[in-house]
């Protein structure tokens, strides 16, 4: 059976992740969050007092890339991806409010975004690969098979990452979390290093008034396409 690259890029809290899941259950592939990785560097940063809410050495974090490893194990039990920064599961604590605000700093860093896209394509060499981001479809992988940028209005994106954020017990105000996510969107598409674009031969999927489901159908589709030709 032939293999495919799935690039999927786009806004943030735009449901990327929930659509590369369920893809990559589908057809077996292996999934990777590109935007874990860049929050594993941003807690790293944190951790060894290279960034805080208001300054950033990022000479000092540059020094330090080769110490970061990070990588990605599936929990059986969670049906779940988690991502490990140096072996240690950090998949609750890259997912917090303090991290959301100091990433977009890091992921601005030209020797950060080197590594990740390193570390990328080597995920990718033996494709059966869904992978999200913000520059897959245009630099990681500008040769996937399929590439689908997503977008949906502000409001609705917020909403929907505050009742997750609820959920799981986390307190913020929805004005925060949407605050954060129109300070991201502009630091995602207005970065010099590799920023937000829809690649050229990207299919757009606004999921602003569409649910899950219709939303995977539609996708399913153009990877039965794309699995054919
Ligand atoms: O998808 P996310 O919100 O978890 O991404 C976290 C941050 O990393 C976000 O500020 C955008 C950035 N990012 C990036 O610059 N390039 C990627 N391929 C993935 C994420």
């Amino acid at each position: 059976m032939k293999k495919i690259i799935i690039a999927i890029d786009g806004y943030s809290s735009c449901g990327k992740s929930t659509l590369a899941k369920q893809l990559a259950k589908k057809l077996n592939y292996v999934y990777i969050d590109t935007g874990a990785m860049y929050r594993a560097v941003a807690l790293f940063a944190l951790q060894n007092g290279f960034i805080d809410v208001d300054f950033f050495d990022e000479k000092a974090l540059i020094q330090h890339l080769d110490k970061i490893n990070v990588s990605f194990s599936f929990n059986a039990e969670l049906n779940t991806s988690e991502t490990f920064l140096n072996g240690k599961n950090i998949e609750k604590e890259i997912r917090g409010i303090i991290i959301s605000n100091l990433v977009s700093k890091i992921a601005k860093i030209k020797e950060v975004r080197a590594k990740m896209v390193e570390l990328q394509r080597e995920m990718g060499k033996k494709k059966g690969l869904v992978m999200d981001g913000r520059d897959i479809g245009s630099v990681v992988f500008p040769d996937a098979e399929l590439k689908i940028f997503m977008t949906a209005a502000f409001e609705i994106r917020a909403k929907r990452r505050f009742e997750e954020l609820k959920a799981k017990g986390d307190n913020t105000s929805y004005e925060a979390v949407l605050k954060n996510i129109v300070s991201r969107d502009d630091d995602d598409t207005s970065r010099t290093e590799n920023p937000l674009i829809k690649a050229p031969d990207a299919v757009v999927l606004d999921n602003s008034n569409i649910n899950q489901e219709e939303q995977f159908l539609i996708v399913m589709n153009l990877v039965n396409e794309k699995l054919k030709s």
